[in-house]
């Protein structure tokens, strides 16, 4: 983690440990991170999950990227460095939700391993849920939801990941769900049975 510029700066520790918080929420916290190509269905996944989730009773929220770089990210745009600010952010937000006693789920291609990783290591060891959303770029091109593919091979849209950028593969991630070959109902109770592996809900 880089240096914080300010100076004299002390952490202050809460009150309320993550016991007293699981006790009144009735769940875990936890950052379930979908990572994939634009197109891999990351969006509508965490969002199928998320109400899942909210039925159940669970404090669950999803981060979108495309909604976050219309709010705190809005100077970001995809250059490497730019997209590894915007995951930054977004890992220390998600930080924040988790220290609150939530469930959030992100939506980042998240491109590149290192971003990923430094995100992990800023969650104590098995709060980081990371969930690769494995889908062929030509079926994601096919798909083509946003019309941004056809103006990526135009040329229209430089940088455009699994196209004229770089998408680094998860090696280890917790859970890859194939939304080529799988259902969204399917791949969003893979992700329950996860976090009900993983005991951050219990099973219904
Ligand atoms: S990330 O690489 O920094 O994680 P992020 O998930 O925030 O990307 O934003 C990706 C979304 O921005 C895509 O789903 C797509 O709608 C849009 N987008 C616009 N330009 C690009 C681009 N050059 N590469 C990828 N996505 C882009």
């Amino acid at each position: 983690m880089t240096e914080p510029k300010s100076k004299n700066i002390v952490w202050s520790q809460s009150e309320v440990d993550v016991q007293s918080r699981r006790a009144v929420l009735g769940h875990g916290p936890a950052t379930v991170w979908f990572t994939g190509l634009s197109g891999s269905g990351k969006s509508t996944l965490a969002k199928a999950v998320e109400v899942s989730l909210v039925k159940r009773g669970v404090r669950a929220f999803v981060l979108d990227g495309d909604n976050v770089r219309h709010g705190l990210n809005t100077d970001l745009g995809f250059s490497p460095a730019d997209r590894t600010e915007n995951i930054r952010r977004v890992g220390e937000v998600c930080r924040l939700f988790y220290d609150a006693g939530l469930v959030v789920l992100t939506a980042f291609i998240s491109p590149y391993k290192q971003d990923r990783c430094r995100v992990r290591s800023r969650h104590p060891s098995g709060g980081f849920i990371e969930v690769f959303v494995d889908c062929p770029v030509e079926v994601c091109e096919r798909r083509d939801v946003k019309g941004l593919y056809r103006k990526a091979r135009a040329g229209e849209i430089t940088d455009f990941s699994g196209v004229s950028a770089p998408y680094e593969i998860p090696s280890e991630p917790e859970l890859v769900v194939n939304t080529a070959e799988s259902d969204l109902a399917t791949c969003a109770s893979e992700v329950l049975a996860c976090l009900e592996e993983r005991s951050v809900i219990t099973a219904v």
